[in-house]
């Protein structure tokens, strides 16, 4: 496969991650037109709203044959584990668009906990310890949390998709015992009739992200992600909330063992198993007391850290593809501003439970630039007549700043929000603060 000079692209998703791709693509030379699908009131200023369902296959064919569509970058997991890499691969008259994104075996790493598990201890990538739990071996299952084996907190893994709600993590046993039970039996659907139980990790977490050509690779800035819905870390999980690259604690020497530790065993892994995988692989790691572990692997790039990763890579992203389409990842140079990027997440009232929709936005810039900062959109729409943007999701808006420290950064987001309203909006005020 072979990318012209300037490409017509199509972007699948309609998040804040995806609005950061679609802000970052519009900046390159080498984009002719620019197809977002669905995306969202936020990314019509960086190209052109297509009203497709990103699961659906055939649709995105005949889209993609009638707007000469040259390359599909892929943001969100469930296409990939869907096989929509696949799917262009098996149908003659669109295998020559290069996907950017893992075949549905490989997304398997993100689509089964078990697979990546399995995975890891094939290419001795340091992770936690794990046990895999089904219907028949429940008994099992129980004893082996009431073992010495294993001690609380018990993590227990949904295996397959549960939009991101499928980790219970229980101090007590008979709780973790019956949670296994409910699980098995539903709790979460069809993700978790298998789950793995695993060894608790106690550190602090940092996101890797890499993008590969299934040969060679490139590390990307890593971020760390702001996960709960209250100040101090605390309350339900989120989406999240906020994040913030670089991260100081991932000096250069824990980077170093990242590295060796567990990326290039990783892209070894995908090369040794033959598997089909070019794109981003976002490694969720906990830092053991400066011992790297994997948490999981995801598929994709992570929101909202795509909001502070991209704006801090200077050089041409489509170049980047390039790269990952002809294989020759190792000759790209990435170039990355050595400044703080720091994002804060805006959501609906009642987020992460029950919240309401189409609140009108004030105070939003026509385009994601303004003043000191990136205002990205991430649960946003247009008003029937087309002028007013409302919320349309739980988590609405993503504003990144850079500054030459994490407390510039962030006081410049927090002054670009205050000129942000709709009726329930809330943000953490502590974005970065733990790290200081
Ligand atoms: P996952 O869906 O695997 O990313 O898990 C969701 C979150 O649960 C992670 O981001 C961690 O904060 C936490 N978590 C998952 N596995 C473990 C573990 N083995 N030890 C401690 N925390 C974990
Ligand atoms: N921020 C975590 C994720 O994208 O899954």
């Amino acid at each position: 496969m072979k990318l012209p000079q300037t490409v017509n692209i199509l972007l699948l998703g309609g998040g804040g991650r995806e609005h950061a791709f679609a802000w970052k693509i519009a900046q390159s030379q080498r984009l002719e037109k620019l197809y977002i699908a669905p995306g969202n009131a936020g990314t019509k200023a960086c190209g052109v709203n297509v009203d497709l369902n990103p699961s659906n296959f055939p649709a995105l064919k005949q889209f993609v044959l009638n707007n000469y569509i040259n390359l599909v970058v892929v943001g969100p997991e469930q296409p990939l584990v869907e096989g929509v890499k696949d799917y262009f691969l098996n149908d003659p008259e669109i295998r020559h668009i290069p996907v950017i994104g893992p075949s549905q075996e490989a997304a398997q790493l993100e689509g089964s906990k078990e697979y990546a598990k399995a995975f890891m201890m094939r290419h001795g990538v340091p992770t936690a310890a794990y046990f895999v739990v089904t219907k028949e071996n429940v008994e099992e299952g129980c004893a082996f949390l009431a073992s010495d084996r294993v001690r609380a907190p018990y993590v227990l893994k949904a295996d397959g998709l549960a939009a991101g709600k499928g980790v219970l993590i229980l101090d007590d046993l008979g709780e973790a015992q019956r949670e296994l039970r409910a699980m098995l039996e539903g709790k979460f659907g069809a993700a978790s009739k298998k789950v793995v139980i695993e060894e608790f990790l106690s550190g602090i977490e940092v996101s890797v992200f890499v993008a590969t050509d299934g040969v060679s690779y490139k590390m990307l800035p890593e971020a760390k992600d702001y996960k709960r819905i209250g100040e101090g870390d605390t309350g339900l999980n989120t989406g999240g909330m906020g994040a913030v690259s670089p991260v100081p604690f991932a000096t250069e020497e824990f980077m170093e063992k990242v590295r060796t530790r567990i990326v290039e065993p990783t892209i070894r892994g995908i090369r040794e198993e033959g598997l089909d995988y070019t794109g981003f692989i976002f490694i969720g790691l906990m830092n053991c007391g400066g011992e790297p572990k994997v948490v999981e692997y995801n598929v994709r790039m992570g929101d909202p850290e795509t909001e502070v990763v991209l704006p801090r890579i200077t050089s041409d992203l489509v170049d980047l593809f390039e790269g990952i389409v002809h294989k020759s990842l190792n000759e790209k140079v990435l170039e990355v501003t050595p400044q703080t990027a720091a994002t804060v997440v805006c959501v609906s009232k009642g987020y992460p439970g029950d919240y309401e929709k189409g609140m009108p936005i004030s105070g939003l810039p026509a385009t994601a630039e303004t003043g000191n900062s990136l205002v990205f959109h991430a649960g946003t729409a247009c008003c029937k007549n087309g002028e007013e943007v409302v919320t349309a999701g739980g988590r609405v808006l993503a504003v990144t700043s850079l500054g030459d420290s994490i407390p510039m950064a962030t006081a410049r987001s927090y002054e670009t929000i205050g000129n942000i309203d709709y009726d329930g909006l809330y943000c953490r005020h502590d974005i970065g603060h733990d790290l200081l």
